[in-house]
């Protein structure tokens, strides 16, 4: 049986995954990103370590990486990468090289668009937006039923529009980027503001919120408050059909979708004289983007392999 692996490497963690060919998760190891400061080596060990976890004695037939920056046109380099070392890398063929498999690369929130095109949450739909919320805002726009990736390879970069001038430091070096307000990190920030805890966890702040405390539940109003600002504007721009919203906070649900969904509709033109669209959780969750990365490795390597 062939064996197609998708590694998604985010802002905090890496998680690589052997997926079928129904984009059915079977297997899956995990790894801490080193750091944004660290040597670009340093990721490309974790995510070696993590591939190699999953993979044992075998031989992938080939490996989709799904990356937290911006990867050019080709699918070959990370130009860039707010959470990340990476700058300029020429990643793909390094990592087949280092693998001795065939390796394809792409944005990560790209990646997470083609799981929920081909097995999540954007079904039939031709046109819709996804943005994952984790350590940033990953975003990706699929139009007449494929991610649109633009000039550069670079569209669906939402997390860095700027909504508020003069505001908050960006890790990107932009000021009031949308995921400093729109995002884990911002949930965290938000909570440890309020309350002194300097060790809160996303996963503590969701369970907090459920559990009625108001500082939690504050943390969610505010930064599903934003998720539909953000989300508005998006609509204005694409009109889509459907909103699917991934990434780890997108765990949390209806504490942030119900928020979410009030004030999109409160600041979308026109709500009353159109289809508003809903805004929904991503099918696959968290590992949306191994499964799309595992997919696009799939698609591009299918006859080089084994069928699985
Ligand atoms: C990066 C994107 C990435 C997103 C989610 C953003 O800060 O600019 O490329 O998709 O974080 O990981
Ligand atoms: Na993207
Ligand atoms: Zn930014």
């Amino acid at each position: 049986m062939a064996l197609f692996i998708g590694v998604d490497i985010g802002g905090t963690k890496v998680l690589a995954a052997a997926v079928s060919s129904t984009g059915r998760v079977l297997r899956t190891a995990r790894r801490s990103t080193p750091g944004r400061q660290v040597e670009a080596q340093l990721i490309e060990d974790a995510l070696t370590e993590a591939v190699e976890e999953i993979a044992g004695v075998r031989r992938p037939s080939a490996i989709g990486i799904a990356a937290a920056g911006f990867v050019d046109a080709q699918g070959e380099r990370v130009r860039f990468a707010p959470h990340l070392p990476w700058r300029d890398e020429g990643v793909r063929a390094r990592l087949a090289e280092r693998w001795s498999a065939p390796v394809v690369l792409d944005n990560d929130a790209n990646c997470a668009a083609r799981a929920e095109i081909a097995y999540g949450a954007v079904g039939d739909a031709q046109h819709a937006l996804i943005v994952t919320l984790g350590t940033g805002i990953g975003g990706a726009v699929v139009l007449d039923g494929a991610v649109h990736r633009g000039y550069n390879g670079m569209a669906g970069e939402f997390g860095h529009m700027q909504v508020v001038p003069n505001g908050q430091a960006c890790e990107c070096g932009g000021i009031g980027c949308w995921e400093r307000y729109c995002s884990g990190n911002a949930l965290v920030r938000h909570v440890r503001a309020n309350n002194g805890a300097d060790d809160v966890t996303g996963p503590e702040i969701t369970e907090a919120a459920r559990a009625g405390d108001p500082v939690a539940l504050a943390a969610f109003a505010s930064v599903g408050e934003w998720l539909g600002i953000g989300v508005s504007n998006l609509v204005e721009a694409f009109d889509p059909e459907i909103v699917v919203v991934g990434g780890g906070l997108s765990a949390a649900d209806d504490l942030l979708l119900g928020p979410a969904r009030v004030a999109m509709r409160e600041s979308l033109v026109g709500a009353d004289h159109r289809v508003v669209p809903p805004i929904v959780r991503a099918g696959l969750g968290p590992e949306a983007g191994a499964v799309g990365a595992a997919y696009l490795a799939r698609e591009r390597f299918r006859s080089a392999g084994t069928r699985a």
